[in-house]
Formats: C-alpha cells, structure tokens, sequence
C-alpha cells in the first residue's frame, strides 16, 4: 500500500504532496514551489552537474539554455498548475462518483488520478487494445476508465486480493454497463497472473497496468512480458515513489525494489520505454 502522491519535481529533492486528500480539489501547501518562469542561466549550455546544482538553487529545471532564444525548461508543478490540469481532464460522472466515495474508504490515497486514469485510457484508444490486465484493482477507478473505453467485446482481467474493495469495484461496473467486459480475478496477482499463462493465453493481451505490491514489480513484469504481444503496453505505476528513488540517502525496501526495477528496465531490450512524470510516475514499456 502507498500513499499516492501527485509528484512535483521542483527543486534538489522531489516536492511530493497528498493527491486528494479525500477532496476534488487538492489541498497542497508547500513553500518550496516557486514561480514557473524563473531562469537558472543565460549561458548557451548547460552540464548535467550545471543542472544539478542549478536546482538547489532555483526552482525549475533547465535542460537547455540558448543566449538568444532562452532557456528550455522542465515544467514544475504547483497546486494552482495541478488544479488547472484538473479542470482539463475529461472524467465521467460515474468515475467521479466512484472517486468520491472512495475517498470515505480507507486506503483511498492509492488510487490513480483522473490525470492519469485519463492517460491510460488514452493508450488503450490509441492502441485499439481489446484484452487488458489489470494487477492492483482496488475500487476499481482505474479499471473502470479503462473497461468505459474498450470495445464491446474487449476483455480486462482485473485482479486484487481486497474483496471488500472489489465489491466496490463491481457495483460501479454494473451501474456503468461494463460488468460483461471485467473479469474480476479475486487472489493473489502473480498466482492470477500464472494461472493465465497456463491456459495458454500468452501473447493473448494488448495492454497491462501494474499498480500492486511494489517490491512484486519485477515478478509481474516478467509475467506480463509472456502474457502480452508483441507491440503491447505494460504501464507500471508508481515508478518515481514520492521521488525516494532519486534520493541515495533513502534505501526503505520499497524504494530499493522500485529504483532497481527502474535500473533492469533501463538496460532491458525486450521493451521500449518512457518513464512519464504524472501522477507518482508512470512508465510505459511497449514489448518488442
Ligand atoms: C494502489 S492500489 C490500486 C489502485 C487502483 N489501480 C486504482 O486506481 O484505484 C493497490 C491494490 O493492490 C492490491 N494488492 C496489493 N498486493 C497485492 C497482491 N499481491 N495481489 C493482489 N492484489 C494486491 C491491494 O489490495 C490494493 O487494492
């Protein structure tokens, strides 16, 4: 279990705050996020260690910086910025209302974003996926954006080993009409997971999402890797913890599984990857 945080990467150490805080509208309150617009150098180029240091001293990061056409920086995230993004994501009422009573539910901090849910649904559009995994259910809100996009013969096994969340997770798939699209695989993930490669189902699916156990991720992604095709997505969440897996003096169990899932998947050419920073980070792998 996390504590799913909207990351914002503004200074030498990642800012990280509460998602929702049970509301819509994000409470977040942290002196360390500046002004968007302030330039770190009017040199043309800068080094990584320039880079480095030039975020312990201001808050947003230049990549690149140009005499005559300014500098090229990464965008820093505060509450205003993220309440704007808010207000330009595209949520169905009934994730809305799934959303809403999630948050009276203990444990509500780990669901994603609609930023995000919008995203993933998104990849699954673009790739027309038709059969989909889902490792870490919860209530259902990011399944939920999924199965609302998926064709009417589409297929998405979810999998959790909260029943009492699950529950939650079935009554809104019934209330929006895709309970004939959700598989709800009640168990461990790995074992759902292994029980599909048994029944002959691999390179069966298009599209996975991981978001369960962290220091599992590599497990996982090794199943996953059988059970998608060539071409398909495996986006796993969570891949930027808080920003503890930039941090060396941080070495919980948790941090080390996800930085050194991070480290494999960077030399592993079996996929294609972008690491993308919404939410608490997500990467997409796209199998070769
Ligand atoms: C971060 S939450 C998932 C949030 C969900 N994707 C959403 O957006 O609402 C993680 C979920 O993974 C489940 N989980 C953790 N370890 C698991 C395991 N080994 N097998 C199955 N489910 C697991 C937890 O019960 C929890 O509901």
């Amino acid at each position: 279990m996390s504590n799913r945080m909207v990351l914002s990467y503004t200074n030498s150490f990642a800012l990280f705050r509460p998602k929702f805080n049970g509301h819509f509208i994000p409470s977040i309150y942290h002196s360390d996020v500046l002004s968007l617009t302030r330039h770190v150098s009017s040199t043309t180029a800068l080094s990584f260690c320039q880079l480095q240091a030039s975020k312990h001293h201001d808050s947003a990061v230049t990549v690149a910086s140009d005499v005559r056409y300014g500098s090229k920086q990464i965008i820093s995230v505060d509450s205003t910025l993220y309440d704007y993004i808010l207000t330009n994501v595209r949520e169905p009422k009934i994730l809305r209302e799934l959303r809403e009573e999630t948050a009276t539910m203990r444990g509500s901090q780990m669901q994603v974003s609609p930023d995000q849910a919008q995203l993933l649904a998104m990849l699954v559009q673009i790739l027309g996926a038709k059969r989909c995994i889902e490792v870490g259910t919860y209530t259902g809100y990011s399944s939920l954006a999924v199965a609302l996009v998926l064709p009417e013969g589409g297929h998405l096994v979810a999998c959790d080993r909260d029943g009492k969340a699950i529950e939650v997770a079935k009554r809104y798939y019934d209330r929006a009409g895709v309970s004939h699209k959700v598989d709800v695989r009640h168990g461990l993930a790995a074992d759902t997971l292994k029980s599909l490669i048994q029944n002959g189902e691999s390179c069966r699916y298009d599209f996975a999402f991981v978001d369960a156990e962290k220091k599992m991720y590599q497990e996982y992604f090794e199943l996953l890797l059988q059970l998608v095709r060539v071409g398909g997505l495996i986006v796993v969440d969570n891949v930027l913890w808080h920003g503890r897996v930039s941090d060396p003096l941080v070495n919980d169990s948790k941090t080390l599984s996800i930085r050194n899932f991070n480290e494999n998947l960077m030399k592993d050419n079996r996929v294609d990857i972008s690491m993308v920073p919404i939410g608490d980070g997500m990467t997409i792998c796209r199998k070769r």
